[in-house]
């Protein structure tokens, strides 16, 4: 069977709803759009929403946020700057699936939130601008997703504009990510040449305004199609479309599903190229609730006691509500409202009364829900990232992680009768995950740890307007932290001993060590080869 063949033969639905009404978390799809700044992630979930029917017109979800009034400092600081600082959640149902759309930040700035968002999805949309290829922020978040082997579905965007050639970008993804690909769909020319698209899937030719055109069973058919032939954009489609596939491996459900193969659709949000298609491949291919990893066992979502995780925090969402918001990922059971549910890490009941469900940055009260749901749960701290919530039984949730930051500074105090506000700021904020706190081992300073600068601007504003501690940040000049363990303790204390003032300890009291440079981390992991140098650290 040929590639295309492989694609066109995937199963329709592989739900069918009295399954889903059964087992209504089977319905669930949850995923998160990656891409680079631009690329067009924005347009393109407006323009998701739209096919769905879940809002009226593209540019809604846009307008929707600027034409708020109630929003807190930091909330207008993003506004300000045209970008997300924080990831919200979008629910919405489309034959008889309910999507539930996790928002990333979309600046290149973006805080380990981010990294933190791909943990509770199933399945990842990768845009890519079709003129730029693999930029480094799709790249990094790629990467993420491997960890975790998310599957992903490669949206090609702005084929209404000059690109670079569909075989040429083909190349530099396999080659970029070590990702194998095949076409979904395949475009017929680009930009003032575009004349719409071949669909792999549904074996069809569709025009440059969207109308359906000529079928096949075989590919080949389309040779017999006088008036396609005549136009040399048209055979030099389908030319190009045989040396990919000649070259390419056959889809396959489960190695996507596993993460190892990605289906490539052409299109363009802008206009609404390909974007049905790309939903209808997200509800039929992308997996249901996957079992979630945890201590002692994995959770399976078919158990029928409830549990979720929090993957994010975020407080004062808006003015109006000023509140602390945690998102918890629900990995099992049926949540209905008013429930108990315990934290593990505190072991304290909760009585949730007041879940909430979002729409970007509307929100309503959420009765019931199930594995892939997303529950925004309001509290006043009691819920960090990385909390597991049960029915009681002691689960812990893993794979929630803490990335080594890649900007350390240390914390000035301009007035140094608030240290002690100064440390209940700081040590709020990191358990929200805001920022890293880091105590060295010399001194007393306080350091913080940010993956994006950004982060920083959050921390700073917020420790002054919700704490009322002014603060700045100074380098202290290092710049690579890496949290280290050993199986020999006495190797360990050598190493502390040796590098005290490189060293110091994060919130938990676990050690770090922090370099110059790369070339003086490489240097101590030379020196040390019994100590581990690790760039993340489970969430504690
Ligand atoms: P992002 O969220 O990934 O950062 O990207 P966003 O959707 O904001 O899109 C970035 C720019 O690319 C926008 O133009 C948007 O209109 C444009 N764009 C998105 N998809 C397409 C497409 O399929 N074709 C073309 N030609 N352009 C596309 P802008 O001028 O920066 O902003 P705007 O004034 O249009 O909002």
């Amino acid at each position: 069977m040929s590639a295309l063949e492989a694609v066109a033969s995937a199963p329709e639905s592989r739900i069918s709803q009295s399954l889903a009404s059964e087992n209504p978390y089977r319905s669930r799809r949850t995923f998160a759009i990656i891409s680079h700044p631009d690329a067009g992630k924005t347009t393109l979930t407006e323009r998701l929403l739209s096919a769905a029917g879940a809002i009226q017109k593209a540019g809604q979800v846009r307008g929707k946020a600027s034409a708020r009034s109630t929003r807190s400092d930091w909330m207008e600081m993003e506004q300000q700057r045209g970008i997300s600082v924080a990831s919200s959640v979008m629910t919405f149902d489309y034959q008889g699936l309910t999507f539930n759309l996790l928002d990333t930040p979309g600046h290149s700035d973006f805080s380990e939130d981010t990294y933190r968002v791909l943990t509770a999805v199933d399945a990842a949309i990768m845009v890519i601008d079709a003129a730029k290829g693999i930029e480094s922020q799709t790249l990094k978040l790629f990467e993420v997703c491997r960890l975790r082997d998310i599957p992903i579905i490669t949206f090609i965007n702005k084929i209404d504009r000059e690109g670079r050639e569909p075989l040429d970008l083909f190349d530099e993804i396999a080659d970029k990510l070590a990702l194998d690909l095949t076409p979904a769909l395949w475009p017929i020319g680009q930009g003032v040449d575009y004349k719409g698209y071949l669909d792999l899937v549904e074996k069809r030719v569709v025009g440059p305004t969207g109308a359906p055109g000529a079928e096949w069973d075989d590919i080949e058919d389309l040779l017999e199609h006088e008036e396609l032939i005549a136009d040399p954009v048209f055979v030099n489609a389908l030319d190009t479309l045989e040396l990919a596939r000649s070259a390419l491996p056959k889809f396959d459900l489960e190695d996507f599903q596993a993460g190892h193969l990605t289906p490539v659709l052409f299109g363009s949000a802008l206009k609404g190229f390909g974007v049905a298609e790309l939903l209808q491949a997200l509800g039929e291919w992308a997996p249901e609730p996957r079992p979630q990893p945890a201590e002692p066992a994995p959770i399976s979502p078919d158990e029928p006691k409830v549990s979720g995780f929090v993957f994010k925090v975020q407080a004062n969402m808006d003015a109006n509500h000023r509140d602390r918001i945690a998102f918890v990922r629900l990995s099992s059971g049926k949540f209905t409202r008013g429930m108990k549910l315990r934290n593990v890490r505190t072991g304290k009941d909760l009585a949730v009364t007041s879940p909430m469900f979002f729409f970007g940055h509307d929100r309503e009260l959420a009765e019931e829900a199930v594995a892939g749901d997303i529950v925004g749960i309001p509290n006043h701290g009691t819920l960090s990232v990385g909390d597991t919530l049960t029915e009681g039984s002691a689960i812990k949730v893993t794979g929630i992680p803490n990335f080594a930051p890649e900007i350390i500074r240390r914390v000035r105090l301009t007035d140094a009768i608030k240290a002690k506000q100064l440390a209940k700021a700081l040590n709020d904020l990191s358990e929200e995950g805001v920022a890293q706190v880091f105590r060295r081992m010399i001194g007393a300073d306080y350091l913080v740890g940010v993956v994006g600068a950004l982060q920083l601007d959050v921390l700073g504003a917020r420790v002054e307007k919700e704490y009322n501690v002014p603060i700045g940040f100074e380098s202290v000049g290092l710049e690579v932290v890496r949290w280290v363990e050993s199986d020999e303790p006495d190797e360990m204390k050598r190493f502390i001993a040796a590098q005290k003032s490189h060293m110091a300890e994060d919130r938990n009291g676990d050690p770090v060590f922090m370099a110059q440079n790369a070339w003086w981390a490489q240097r101590a992991q030379d020196d040390y080869p019994k100590i581990r140098f690790l760039a993340t650290k489970e969430r504690r």
